[in-house]
C-alpha cells in the first residue's frame, strides 16, 4: 500500500516521476505528490489521482526527485497527510510506505525537542529525525532515524546539496532500476519498466546510496553486493493494451496465462514442479494460507489436492492464523500470494518458518517479500496484474496448484492423463467463455440494478460463488454475498426476495441434484435465480430465470471457466454503474498493512 519512486541522473525528475507514479497508483490513490530538488526542495502535493496533480502541478527543473502515491493509514487524505513529508528545515524530504508503529512516542519525544508537525501521519516522524541526526553525512543521519524506528518501511530521503538518494527497506518492497547514467527507485517493477529493465531487489535492513552512476548497498554498517536482475515482464503487459480498463485486459489475458503456465511447468504429459518435501515423504498434511481472492484460490486447492493427493489440506486466512497457535507436525505449508507484500500472508509465513515449518511460497511477483522468506518459490506467469482486482493471477494459482496435485498424485495414470489432455483444452474452454462476452454484459446490466445479490456454490464451485461476490462487491459496490449453497435455509432465506437475486454456480456433478432443490427452494421465495451452468443443461435452462452458460470440463477444472464468467459478469455490473474499476474506492491491490 502506497507507491514510492525516485530519480536521479541527467534528465528532469518531474515528467518521470508522474509516469512511474501513474504506474503505482494500484497501490494507494486517496492523495500523491513530489518533490524535486532545484536549488532547495520543492514540493508539490494534493488530494489528487496523478494525472490530475501532473496537470496542475509548477514546473521544476532539477533532476533529482522523489514520489508518493497515497493509501491512507494514519490520518485522512488530506493535503497536509499527502507525502512527501519533510523537516523543520524544508530541505529534507521522505516518502515512505509502511507502517511507523512507535512514532506516537517519537512524534512527543522530537516535539519536546522543538521539532514542528504539520500531519496526522506516522511518516512525519522520519524527516525529523533525520535532521536531528545530521551532521554533514545523510546515509549516517538515516542509519541512525532507522535505528529509533519500530514498524516496517520503505523510504526514499532526499536532501537539497546531496549528489544522491537514500532509499532503504524493511518489510516493506523496494527496488533499484538501473539506467544509463540515471537510476530510478520504486516500490515495484511496473513502476519502470518504460525505462529500463535492469532491477536490484534491495533487501530488509539495506540502505542504499542511489546517485545517477552508482547503487551502494549497505546493510548493519557492511557494504554488500545486491545481483542485478533482467526483468522479464514487458512495458506492454503493464499497458492497457487499446482496453478500456486493466481489469478487462487481465481477464482476456487468461487463455495466455493458463498456456504460459502450461509451458513452464509442464513437460509433454508431465509435470515439472518440483517440491522436495513432498518428493522426500513424511508429510501428512498440507496447511495453505492466503488472503482475499488467493483465499479463494487455496480453497478451491484444498478439493484439487485432497482428491488427487489424498492428504489432508486445512486452509487458512493468514490474518486469523497469525492470533492462536497451531499443531504443525510433518505438515508443508503453501503460501499464496500474487504481491508476494500482503502483510497477513507474510506474517503466517515468517511465524511458520520461525517453528520449522517448510514453506512454499506461490506468487506472482519475483524477487518479493514473500519469495524470500520460503524455503521455495515457485512463481504464477501472469506478468503485471495492474487492476486491483484480482483476475488472472487467480487463475495462474490455480494453475499451479493443479500441477502441485497433478505431479505428486496417487490417483491411478488414466486419470491424471485425461486430466493432462483436459488441462491443455482449458484456454480454448477459456477463451469460449470470454466470446460469450457480450451475452455476459446484458446479464450484467439487469445485475447492475440491484443493491443485494447472493453467490451459491457448492463443493468445488463453493470457493467460486465467494469469489464472485467478492468480485462483484468491490468494484461494482453492491453488496454481495457468497454463501454455501446448503447454509441458504440456515439463516440468509430471511433476506430473500425480488429484490435479491441468486446466482447459482452448478456443476453437473455429485452436488448437482442438491443445486437443483436449492434453486427450486429460492425460487419459491420469489428471488429472481441467475445460473451459471454447463452448455447443454436443458434442466437449468428451464428451472433458472437466466442462464449464463459454460463449456463442459472436468469438475475439478469448473472453477476456471465459471471464474471468467463471474469475472466479465462483475466488470459490466460496475462499467454500468459508472466504477472506477480498476481503482475501487478505499482498496489498494498490495495490502501491505495488517
Ligand atoms: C481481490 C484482491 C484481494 C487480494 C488480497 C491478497 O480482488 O485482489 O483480495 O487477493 O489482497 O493479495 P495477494 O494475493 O497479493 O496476497
Amino acid at each position: 500500500m502506497c507507491g514510492i519512486v525516485g530519480y536521479i541522473g541527467d534528465k528532469r525528475a518531474q515528467p518521470i516521476l508522474f509516469n512511474c507514479l501513474k504506474r503505482l497508483e494500484y497501490r494507494g490513490y486517496d492523495s500523491c505528490g513530489i518533490a524535486v530538488a532545484v536549488s532547495n526542495i520543492e514540493v508539490y502535493k494534493d488530494v489528487l489521482r496523478v494525472e490530475a496533480l501532473d496537470k496542475t502541478s509548477p514546473r521544476f527543473d532539477g533532476t533529482i526527485g522523489v514520489g508518493h502515491t497515497r493509501w491512507a493509514t494514519h490520518g485522512g487524505p488530506s493535503k497536509l497527510n499527502a507525502h512527501p513529508h519533510l523537516d523543520c528545515t524544508a530541505s529534507i524530504a521522505v516518502v515512505h510506505n509502511g507502517v511507523i508503529t512507535n512514532f506516537q512516542e517519537l512524534r512527543h519525544q522530537l516535539t519536546r525537542e522543538g521539532h514542528n508537525f504539520v500531519s496526522e501521519t506516522d511518516t512525519e516522524v522520519i524527516p525529523h529525525l533525520i535532521e536531528k541526526y545530521y551532521h554533514g553525512d545523510l546515509e549516517k543521519a538515516v542509519e541512525a532515524a532507522l535505528n529509533d524506528i519500530e514498524g516496517s518501511y520503505a523510504i526514499i530521503v532526499l536532501k537539497s546539496g546531496e549528489a544522491g538518494l537514500i532509499a532503504a527497506r524493511k518489510d516493506s518492497p523496494l527496488i533499484v532500476g538501473i539506467g544509463d547514467r540515471e537510476n530510478y527507485i520504486a516500490s515495484d517493477v511496473p513502476a519502470i519498466l518504460d525505462y529500463t529493465d535492469r532491477v536490484i531487489y534491495l533487501e530488509d535492513g539495506d540502505i542504499g546510496v542511489v546517485t545517477g552512476r552508482d547503487v551502494k548497498v549497505k546493510k548493519a554498517g557492511t557494504d554488500v553486493t545486491r545481483a542485478e536482475h533482467k526483468v522479464m515482464w514487458t512495458v506492454e503487459e503493464a499497458q492497457k493494451a487499446g482496453y478500456e480498463h486493466f481489469m478487462l485486459k487481465e481477464i482476456h489475458e487468461q487463455p495466455r496465462v493458463i498456456r504460459n503456465t502450461l509451458g513452464e511447468y509442464s513437460r509433454s504429459t508431465e509435470s515439472v514442479i518440483d517440491l522436495p518435501a513432498m518428493r522426500e515423504g513424511g508429510i501428512e498434511s498440507i496447511l495453505m494460507i492466503a488472503c482475499g481472492t488467493s483465499y479463494h484460490a487455496v480453497l478451491i486447492g484444498k478439493y484439487i489436492v485432497e482428491e488427487l493427493l489424498g492428504i489432508p489440506v486445512r486452509v487458512e486466512l493468514a490474518s486469523e492464523f497469525n492470533y492462536y497457535s497451531h499443531t504443525l507436525a510433518r505438515t508443508i505449508a503453501i503460501a499464496v500470494t500474487q504481491s508476494g507484500e500482503t502483510a497477513d500472508t507474510l506474517k503466517a509465513m515468517r511465524k511458520l518458518s520461525e517453528v520449522g515449518c517448510r514453506v512454499v511460497a506461490i506468487t506472482n511477483v519475483v524477487g518479493s517479500t514473500a519469495s524470500r522468506i520460503a524455503s521455495q518459490t515457485i512463481y504464477t506467469r501472469a506478468g503485471p496484474e495492474i487492476s486491483v482486482a484480482a483476475t488472472k493471477s487467480f487463475v495462474a494459482q490455480l494453475m499451479v496448484l493443479y500441477w502441485i496435485a497433478m505431479a505428486y498424485s496417487k490417483t491411478d495414470a488414466r486419470r491424471i492423463a485425461g486430466l493432462l489432455m483436459e488441462l491443455r483444452q482449458l484456454p480454448s474452454r477459456v477463451q469460449q467463455v470470454l466470446d460469450e462476452e457480450a451475452k455476459i454484459m446484458k446479464f450484467a446490466q439487469y445485475l447492475s440494478r440491484f443493491e443485494n445479490v447472493f453467490y451459491i456454490g457448492r463443493g468445488i464451485n463453493y470457493p467460486v460463488a465467494l469469489e464472485g461476490a467478492l468480485k462483484l462487491k468491490e468494484i461494482s459496490y453492491i453488496h454481495a454475498e457468497g454463501c454455501a449453497s446448503g447454509e441458504l435455509k440456515h439463516g440468509p432465506f430471511a433476506l430473500l426476495g425480488v429484490d435479491t437475486p441468486v446466482i447459482a454456480v452448478v456443476a453437473r456433478d455429485s452436488t448437482y441434484e442438491a443445486m437443483l432443490t436449492n434453486i427450486k427452494e429460492i425460487k419459491a421465495r420469489g428471488s429472481p435465480v441467475m445460473a451459471l451452468a454447463e452448455e447443454g443443461d436443458e434442466i437449468i435452462e428451464e428451472l433458472a430465470d437466466s442462464v449464463i452458460t459454460v463449456p463442459q470440463v472436468d469438475t475439478l477444472f469448473s472453477p476456471v471457466v465459471n471464474v471468467v464468467a463471474l469475472q466479465l459478469l462483475a466488470y459490466y455490473a460496475a462499467k454500468e454503474r459508472g466504477c472506477s474499476i480498476d481503482f475501487p474506492r478505499n482498496l489498494a491491490k498490495s495490502v501491505t498493512v495488517e
